[in-house]
């Protein structure tokens, strides 16, 4: 039995429709319900629906051998994961961005807003500049309309969120999309079925 830990919402349902390509079906899954373990023997594969942020979590402890999680979540959360291959959906761009008419003030640190802390550090270290982080859970891009934040560091997908906000992006960090993850223990007992899943699932990708 391979226990698969899904995000819940748009990305979750996307990877499910490539497991199910790859015969790891259970349809009930997608019915509208609270239910959140999904198991079929048949099948061998058993999902557990859970929060987007802590599929990293649930593969770490070993309770799930495998996640699919986004790269932004996978590195902020910093878990001591492997990382076996890239599902190539859920495309999206890590970006700074600001009101239209931001000019940066060199004498003084930034004032960053995000909900990914560790990846912003680590972009503006790598630039050596001086930052204070904001840490939001979520509408990132009211901070700099409010006046509560410089810049943002967030997900831009579509861009409809900033152009509708007046914001717009000033530096690219990193292409995101969404990984496959293996709680490394588990590889070494179960590697001949995960193997198989990254085969099947490299198939359905093309
Ligand atoms: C994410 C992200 C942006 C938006 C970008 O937010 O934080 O706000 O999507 O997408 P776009 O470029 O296609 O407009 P999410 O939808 O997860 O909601 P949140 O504000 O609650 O974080």
């Amino acid at each position: 039995m391979i226990n698969i830990a899904l995000p819940k919402g748009r990305l979750g349902n996307k990877a499910y429709k490539l497991l199910e390509a790859c015969g790891y079906t259970i349809s009930e899954l997608m019915d509208e319900s609270r239910k959140l373990v999904f198991r079929n023997e048949e099948s061998g594969v058993q999902y557990f629906l859970v929060k987007p942020t802590d599929v990293p979590v649930y593969v770490s402890y070993g309770v799930a051998d495998l996640g699919v999680v986004g790269k932004d979540v996978l590195i902020e959360s910093d878990a001591d994961v492997y990382s076996l291959m890239d599902l190539g959906i859920g495309k999206c761009r890590m970006c700074v961005a600001a009101k239209e008419d931001y000019v940066e003030d060199k004498s003084r640190p930034i004032i960053v807003a995000t909900k990914f802390p560790n990846i912003a550090r680590e972009y503006y270290a790598k630039e050596d500049r001086e930052i204070e982080v904001i840490k939001l859970y979520g509408s990132i891009e009211l901070a700099p309309i409010l006046g509560m934040s410089d810049v943002i560091v967030d997900i831009v997908e579509t861009g409809t969120t900033l152009k509708e906000n007046h914001l717009k992006v000033f530096e690219e960090i990193m292409p995101l999309s969404a990984q496959l993850i293996a709680n490394k223990t588990n590889y070494k007992f179960k590697e001949k079925e995960i193997r198989e899943v990254v085969a099947k699932l490299g198939e359905a990708i093309k």
